[in-house]
């Protein structure tokens, strides 16, 4: 079995944001927070412990994600769903969340896990893809009805 140290440095060292929420009537506040999500973030731990994760929308909310994951905490169920958050510098980042309810037997309350991968490359690359392929579909009508014009 782990001991509690090496699983703290295992939190603490890994790449993508990893936070625990407990909750707070309608909030899910931050009891944790691992230095890979406040360098994704930009926050430091003391300036957002005790808070709910919404901070992150910054007023920009997507409400068809937001509800399944509402659905989610509600049902005690896991999800996963891609957001765009914003750091404190206002940036803008997409975020694949994964959220799972840990129940906690010595004080018989759930808690969440929250793994914040940063996806913004490959949502990025993913946009350009279908930029693209509009622009070849758009180039590919043309040719076609130059051709139609042409026939005798
Ligand atoms: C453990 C945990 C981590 C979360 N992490 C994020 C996050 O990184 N970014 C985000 O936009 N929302 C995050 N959320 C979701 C929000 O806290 C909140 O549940 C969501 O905005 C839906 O509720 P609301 O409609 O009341 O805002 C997280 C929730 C939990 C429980």
């Amino acid at each position: 079995m782990i001991n509690a140290k090496l699983l703290q440095r295992m939190l603490d060292a890994s790449n993508d944001g990893i936070v625990v929420a407990e909750q707070e009537g309608e909030d899910n506040i931050l009891i944790y927070v691992n230095p890979a999500f406040e360098r994704l973030t930009g926050y430091t731990s003391n300036e957002i412990l005790y808070q709910d994760c919404r901070f992150l929308q910054n007023g920009e909310r997507d409400e068809t994600a937001l509800a399944l994951i509402r659905q989610a905490i509600d049902s005690g169920q896991p999800c996963r769903q891609r957001l765009r958050n914003f750091r404190k510098d206002g940036t803008a980042f997409w975020n694949e969340l994964s959220i799972t309810p840990v129940y906690n037997e010595a004080d018989k309350l759930t808690y969440f896990i929250g793994i914040q991968k940063d996806v913004t490359e490959q949502v990025e690359a993913q946009q350009e893809v279908d930029e693209l392929k509009r622009q070849l579909e758009q180039a590919q009508s043309r040719i076609r009805a130059l051709e139609n014009d042409q026939r005798p």
